[in-house]
């Protein structure tokens, strides 16, 4: 019996997944799977387990990095009612894992509850945001976090708190965990001056990084502590530096574009010139923050 008996309707076998992700880059997944509640995604979960089957959680793309020869393996999509539910309760947001972030941010400011504008312009779903804590300046998903939904990989679940998640800088000690939803604890405030600085915000990127429309994945190297990749990148006369189709931004030197005909193959190459070059002239080696699957 194949692992995927049974969830046929749920599963689309040699999907592409360029089109689901920001960069538009990047060969078909084996299995592409929808599950349409947790009790289905915990289902498939275990049959994969049992089956030695690899899998991946796909939320909007938007920091992914997919090989030109695709994923050998199944890609998990959490979408659909059962996985974007934003309900607000006072100061509690219970939101699923495959909510959109920037919704989640409007329905909270709908609702009175400030803070979490601190994220706007990060195109993401919650489960992602949650995944690698994500944030800029203004702040980062964590510090809202009272709980998080978690299914291991043999479909159990559990509710972690957000002492026992590791949350640091881009970082969260969730491996292996499909997150499902979480509890966030968002206060009461002056939703005016909360949304005056989500507008902020939005001014402000869109002064200093590529347009959020553009096909990238957001920054590509963490910063370092005490400086910034950017800082670096550009000091190392980076920008504008292309390799096949993939270019450094002249906007922002920590954001790689792809141009019309870019490949993957283009923007790995790229990675590895500009870690190489800053690597060379300041001795320090800028890790990933784009997720590179493998
Ligand atoms: N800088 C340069 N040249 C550049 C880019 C930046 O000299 O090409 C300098 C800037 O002038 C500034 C410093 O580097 O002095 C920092 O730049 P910026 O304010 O743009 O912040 P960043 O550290 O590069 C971080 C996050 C961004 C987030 C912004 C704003 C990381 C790696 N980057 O960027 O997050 O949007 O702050 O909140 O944490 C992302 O995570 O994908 C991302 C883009």
């Amino acid at each position: 019996m194949s692992w995927l008996s049974g969830f046929e309707p749920i599963v689309q076998a040699d999907a592409p997944l360029a089109p689901l992700t920001w960069y538009r880059l990047g060969g078909p997944a084996r299995w592409l799977v929808s599950p349409r509640d947790v009790v289905e995604l915990a289902a498939v979960l275990r049959r994969m387990r049992d089956a030695g089957v690899a899998w991946r959680i796909l939320g909007r793309g938007a920091n992914i990095l997919i090989p030109d020869e695709g994923y050998d393996g199944a890609v998990i999509r959490l979408v659909g009612p059962a996985f974007e539910g934003i309900f607000v309760e006072e100061d509690e947001v219970d939101v699923g894992a495959g909510a959109d972030l920037p919704r989640l941010i409007q329905k909270a400011l709908g609702a009175g509850l400030v803070g979490l504008e601190a994220l706007a312009g990060i195109p993401a779903t919650v489960g992602g945001a949650l995944r690698m804590n994500a944030g800029g300046r203004h702040g980062e998903i964590a510090q809202f976090v009272e709980t998080v939904g978690t299914l291991s990989a043999a479909g159990e679940f559990r509710t972690l708190r957000r002492a026992e998640i590791g949350f640091s800088y881009r970082h969260a000690e969730l491996d292996g965990l499909v997150i499902v939803g979480a509890t966030l604890c968002v206060p009461a405030g002056d939703p005016l001056a909360a949304r005056e600085r989500y507008r902020e915000i939005w001014l402000d990127k869109g002064r200093t990084q590529p347009h959020l429309n553009a096909r990238t994945s957001g920054c590509i190297f963490k910063n370092p502590p005490g400086d910034h990749a950017g800082r670096l990148l550009d000091a190392a006369r980076l920008k504008g530096t292309r390799v096949g189709g993939a270019e450094i931004s002249p906007v922002h030197a920590n954001f790689i574009i792809a141009r019309d005909g870019a490949r993957t193959a283009d923007v790995l190459s790229l990675i590895h010139l500009a870690r190489e070059r800053v690597c060379d002239e300041t001795g320090v080696m800028l890790e990933t923050e784009v997720d590179i699957w493998n």
